[in-house]
């Protein structure tokens, strides 16, 4: 199967923050910031594997800023490794100010998706080469992040997550 680059999978989708996606304190609603991400995950995972991908699991949400009423926001996802069916979205979200342009960093994420065929079985994906420092940190670190994953969903017992296990010998 063709190797392919996290560069394949980029996919970004800017949008505004309207009046009905908000939260009391006016900032959008952390559900909705969590539906543009995982639409913006599921197309990479797609240009990824040119399969049907389903949301396996949401392994990390970090809602460091409040984005408020009016910004216009970027997502922005990549895959960031394959595995055998599965394959680790790592979803950056951009803010952007109104008078300089300038972009800051507002939120995270990291969703697993699984390619699946007509009949919703898993089935395998290409590999990925990182190429750039910043993919290859994210590639290293994927799976400790899976094995993590599986460990709290009760799919992996602790004692078979050898890479996970490492960090804290
Ligand atoms: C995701 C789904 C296809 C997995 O099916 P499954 O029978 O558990 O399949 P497997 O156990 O073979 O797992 C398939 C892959 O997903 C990975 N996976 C499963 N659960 C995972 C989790 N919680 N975290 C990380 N990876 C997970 C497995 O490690 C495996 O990866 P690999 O083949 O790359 O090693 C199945 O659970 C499903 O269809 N869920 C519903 C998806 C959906 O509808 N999402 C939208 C939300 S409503």
């Amino acid at each position: 199967m063709q190797v392919r680059y996290p560069s394949d999978s980029l996919t970004t989708l800017t949008d505004v923050v309207l009046p009905g996606e908000t939260n009391p304190l006016n900032n959008l609603f952390g559900g909705e910031l969590l539906a543009r991400m995982d639409r913006a995950a599921s197309i990479s995972a797609r240009r990824h594997s040119r399969r049907i991908c389903v949301t396996a699991s949401v392994n990390h949400v970090a809602f460091n800023k409040a984005i408020p009423l009016g910004s216009v926001v970027t997502v922005e996802s990549k895959v960031s490794r394959a595995f055998n069916t599965s394959m680790e979205i790592y979803i950056d979200v951009w803010i952007e100010d109104r008078e300089s342009g300038n972009k800051t960093k507002a939120n995270e994420a990291i969703y697993t998706f699984v390619a699946v065929d007509e009949t919703g079985n898993p089935i395998p994906v290409p590999q990925i080469e990182p190429q750039t420092e910043l993919e290859k940190q994210r590639f290293d670190a994927a799976l400790r992040r899976k094995q993590l994953s599986l460990v709290l969903a009760g799919k992996m017992k602790p004692h078979d997550a050898t890479e996970l296990k490492a960090l804290f010998v």
